[in-house]
């Protein structure tokens, strides 16, 4: 397991609600700017893992590896389908590196794709909901707001933890959305606005949730040999970590500790050869604000209870210690399931070689992606760098 790997190629659409874009139509976008940011040929590429969490019960359209292929005039290759909830594009990344790594392929892409807006609100949450337990949550009415919602709650009881802070997160990640031409939001929101927004399930309000997003990305991997040959700015995916938990959250010993989030940083981090104090920004999955106080706790960029004090200290803001979700994050830059894990790679890709126009963090040079699938029986975790070691 000693062949590096590297990102030569990142690209994504815009997020958001596009009524006049189609499933095919996003990945394309998506596929087409990834093609060109690496400046290879498609008959280059050996293999495809797209990541899509439910397009069945968005768009009524399964098979999605071999429509990808078709659509991107890539028939023939080898083209996976990987799905593991809102982890489906950190798996897919997954997926894409260890087929370079097993020495099966030099130039695989990694994709993930959802349109999910073409359906009711009311309908999302239903296929949203089955990235949890159908029989023990769903049927009961447990929604993901209202899983996030224990979570934060007994955090709140165990911690001390407050509405404000899980606000403040909301707050920074509107703030650096602002900054993203990418983003679903623009627009910047105060304290006050969203402890006044509306209560969606309690104590969680409507600005502590991420949206209902359309979007794609993707990024091309090469083996060492292949991007020095392909790539005059390779970006290094040092490590790669995935763990998974109970799918239940009443099953799990703590409620508000996210134990996959833990295994898989402590892989990717052993793999990379670092620490947490070593990384110098996030891409967390701040489905809700309260994932983000447990997603900093879990990466150990703080102690377990101290997500809060951490973002209302400005640690995590875009000039702080450690910049969390300088995109804006799942809450502001918008949470298209299946490409959000893809997403963060193509955010960190921006950041390390210096792309990142108004949102850029000072002298990054490691960076880490932290994906996570229902409430936290998936997680996976990438460390990315400047340097191949
Ligand atoms: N953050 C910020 N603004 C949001 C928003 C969000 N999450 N969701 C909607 N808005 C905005 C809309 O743009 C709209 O603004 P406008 O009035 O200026 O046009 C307004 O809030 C109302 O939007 P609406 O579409 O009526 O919201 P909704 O009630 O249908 O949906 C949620 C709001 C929070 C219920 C929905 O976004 C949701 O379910 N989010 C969670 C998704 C989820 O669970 N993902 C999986 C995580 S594991």
């Amino acid at each position: 397991m000693d062949m590096n790997v590297a990102v030569i190629g990142a690209g994504m659409t815009r997020f958001g609600e596009f009524w006049n874009m189609s499933y095919r139509d996003l990945i394309t976008e998506a596929g087409v700017k990834t093609i060109k940011d690496a400046g290879i040929e498609g008959t280059e590429i050996e293999a495809l893992y797209v990541g899509s969490m439910t397009p069945g019960l968005f768009i009524e359209q399964e098979h999605i590896g071999a429509l990808v292929a078709d659509n991107s005039g890539l028939q023939g290759i080898p083209a996976t389908r990987v799905e593991a909830a809102c982890a489906s594009g950190g798996l897919a990344l997954r997926e894409a590196y260890l087929s370079i790594k097993a020495g099966v392929a030099d130039v695989v892409v990694a994709a993930g794709v959802e349109k999910m807006t073409d359906v009711s609100v009311e309908h999302a949450t239903v296929a949203l909901a089955g990235a949890g337990d159908q029989e023990w949550e769903a049927f009961h009415g447990a929604t993901f707001p209202a899983l996030y919602a224990l979570m934060a709650r007994r955090h709140m009881i165990e911690y001390g933890t407050t509405e404000e802070q899980m606000a403040m997160v909301a707050v920074k990640n509107h703030h650096n959305g602002s900054l993203n031409p990418n983003a679903q939001f623009k627009r910047q929101f105060k304290l006050e606005d969203v402890m006044s927004s509306a209560p969606v399930a309690d104590p969680l309000k409507l600005l502590d949730c991420s949206p209902i997003t359309d979007g794609a990305a993707a990024v091309i991997l090469a083996s060492e040999e292949k991007a020095k040959e392909m790539s005059d700015n390779p970006v290094w995916i040092r490590g790669s970590g995935q763990a998974s938990d109970t799918l239940a959250l009443h099953d799990r010993k703590s409620l508000c500790r996210v134990e996959s989030a833990v295994r898989a940083a402590n892989t990717a981090y052993k793999m990379a050869g670092v620490k947490a104090g070593d990384i110098d920004f996030a891409e967390v999955h701040d489905c809700f604000t309260i994932a983000e106080l447990m997603a900093v706790e879990s990466l150990g960029f703080c102690k377990a209870g101290e997500g809060g004090r951490l973002t209302e200290d400005g640690e995590t803001a875009l000039e702080g210690r450690i910049p969390v979700n300088a995109s804006g994050g799942l809450k502001a830059k918008g949470h298209p399931v299946g490409a959000t894990g893809v997403a963060q790679a193509v955010e960190a890709t921006m950041q390390l070689r210096g792309d990142a126009g108004k949102r850029q963090v000072k002298d990054a040079q490691l960076g880490l992606t932290h994906n996570v699938g229902g409430s936290g029986a998936t997680s996976v975790v990438h460390v990315f760098s400047r340097e191949v070691k």
